[in-house]
C-alpha cells in the first residue's frame, strides 16, 4: 500500500508513477476505483481477473490499510492501494488517456451546501475522469441516491461522456457484475442501486 503524506497534501508526484514496472504486462489493462471502502469490489476485481491491474484509492487510513492488508494476504499482485484523495491523486498517479475503466460505487452525496466541494462527481472530476480514460474506455457509476445519479449523469454527459444505454438512461445490473461491499447489502434487500455506464468516445 502506498500513503500520502498525509489527508490535505496527498503525495506531490512530478511525473505519473511506471505502472508497467509495477505490474508488468498487466498494466495494458489499468483500471482505477475511487472510494474502495472496505473492498468488497477491489478484491472481488482482483480475484476474477488475474489478467487486469487495479488501483483502488481510499481515502479513510484503515479502511486502506485494512484492504491492503487483505490483498496482500491473498496474493493479489494486480491491486495496489494507495491511501488519499481521489480527487487530486487521480490526476498525479495516471497519464491522460491510460485508463481502461473506472470504477465509483456509492460515494458519499455530501448533501450541505458547505460540503459540496467534497463530492466526487462535479464539474471538474467529470472532465477529468473522461481524460484519463483510453478512447472506448468505461466508468462504471453506482448509487443508491436517485438525485445524485439524476445530477451525475447530466453533469457526465455534458462533459463528453457518450451513454452506452442511451442519453439520460440507466442501466441494469450486468450478469457478470461483482459488487461493492455496500452493494451486497442492497443485494440482498433489494434497495435500488442507480448505475451508469459510460464511455470516452472512441
Ligand atoms: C459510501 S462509501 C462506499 C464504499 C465502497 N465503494 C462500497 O460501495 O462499498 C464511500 C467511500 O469513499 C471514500 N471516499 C470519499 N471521498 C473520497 C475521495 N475523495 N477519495 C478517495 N476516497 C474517498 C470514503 O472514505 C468511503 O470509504
Amino acid at each position: 500500500m502506498i500513503f500520502s503524506d498525509d489527508d490535505d497534501a496527498p503525495l506531490a508526484l512530478d511525473l505519473a508513477p511506471d505502472w508497467t514496472a509495477r505490474f508488468g504486462p498487466l498494466a495494458g489493462r489499468l483500471e482505477l476505483e475511487i472510494g474502495c471502502g472496505h473492498g468488497g469490489f477491489a478484491l472481488a476485481f482482483a480475484r476474477a481477473h488475474a489478467d487486469r491491474a487495479l488501483v483502488a484509492i481510499e481515502q479513510r487510513r484503515a479502511f486502506a490499510r485494512d484492504v491492503a492488508a487483505k490483498a496482500e494476504r491473498r496474493g493479489h499482485g494486480n491491486l495496489v492501494v494507495i491511501q488519499g484523495d481521489g480527487r487530486i491523486l487521480a490526476p498525479r498517479l495516471f497519464r491522460a488517456g491510460s485508463l481502461a475503466a473506472i470504477h465509483v460505487h456509492f460515494p458519499d452525496p455530501w448533501w450541505k451546501r458547505r460540503h459540496g466541494r467534497r463530492r466526487l462527481v462535479d464539474d471538474r472530476m467529470s472532465s477529468l475522469l473522461l481524460g484519463l480514460l483510453a478512447p472506448g474506455g468505461l466508468l462504471d457509476f453506482r448509487t443508491d441516491v436517485e438525485r445524485y445519479a439524476r445530477e451525475a449523469v447530466v453533469r457526465l454527459e455534458a462533459a463528453g461522456f457518450a451513454n452506452e444505454c442511451g442519453p439520460g438512461a440507466f442501466a441494469e445490473r450486468p450478469p457478470d457484475e461483482l459488487p461493492s461491499t455496500r452493494e451486497k447489502r442492497y443485494l440482498e434487500t433489494g434497495q435500488p442501486v442507480w448505475r451508469l455506464r459510460l464511455r470516452r468516445p472512441a
